[in-house]
């Protein structure tokens, strides 16, 4: 949990501005050492999530974990509406005070792997999805989560998942040939692609 500078520092819209302006440098530091992995740069998922979007026609972006709200920030205006859900009642109200002007922005405090199957019920439309609210590899309620997803009605969901790298069986995590497995059985006709630390799912681009 960040100091009280921090908590500040994080709820003003100065944090976005700053990081805005990181992120191009982040992005050419780490092209300049070869694009190491496992962790690419926040400005990669960023462009990944623009380009599913764009290449899929989706106008809803659907996110778990909402942490400070940075890809809210950047995604704001490229979505009719955006979804996040936030465990941690602090940084859920520093994301609802944030987007207090934006009626078109949700920000559902509480478990996602709670909260998606109640949004989903919602859900009439193809959505791109943003698969991120976990604490590390500790825990994560990705299984919950795809479990509702893979049995929603709308079969035309693209689904981003962030933290490749923990899809070991470690904790709570199911293997990427388990996740490979079950999407064969329960969500057929859709293939799973694994690059630059985000799985994606989806049925084969148009
Ligand atoms: C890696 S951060 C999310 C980063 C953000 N999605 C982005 O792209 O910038 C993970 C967030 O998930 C939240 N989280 C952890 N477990 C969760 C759960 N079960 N449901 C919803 N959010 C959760 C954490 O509090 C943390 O804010």
């Amino acid at each position: 949990m960040p100091s009280p500078i921090g908590k500040a520092f994080r709820e003003n819209m100065l944090f976005h501005w700053y990081k805005r302006i990181a992120a191009p440098v982040e992005y050419f530091w780490w092209r300049l050492r070869g694009s190491p992995g496992p962790k690419p740069p926040h400005l990669v998922k960023q462009r990944v999530i623009q380009q599913y979007a764009r290449e899929f026609g989706l106008p809803v972006l659907i996110e778990t974990g909402t942490n400070h709200a940075h890809m809210v920030y950047v995604q704001k205006d490229h979505f009719r509406e955006i979804f996040t859900i936030e465990l941690d009642p602090w940084r859920a109200g520093s994301a609802r005070r944030k987007f207090a002007g934006r009626p078109n922005i949700h920000v559902l405090e509480g478990d996602s792997g709670e909260v998606l199957p109640k949004l989903l019920q919602a859900i009439k439309e193809p959505c791109l999805f943003w698969l991120d609210g976990h604490d590390f590899d500790i825990s994560t309620p990705v299984k919950k989560e795809l479990a509702a997803l893979f049995q929603h009605p709308v079969k035309d969901h693209v689904v981003l998942i962030d933290d490749a790298q923990y899809f070991d069986g470690r904790s709570q995590y199911p293997t990427l040939e388990q996740l490979r497995e079950q999407i064969a059985r329960d969500y057929p006709g859709h293939i799973m692609e694994v690059k630059d630390d985000i799985i994606r799912i989806h049925k084969p681009k148009p």
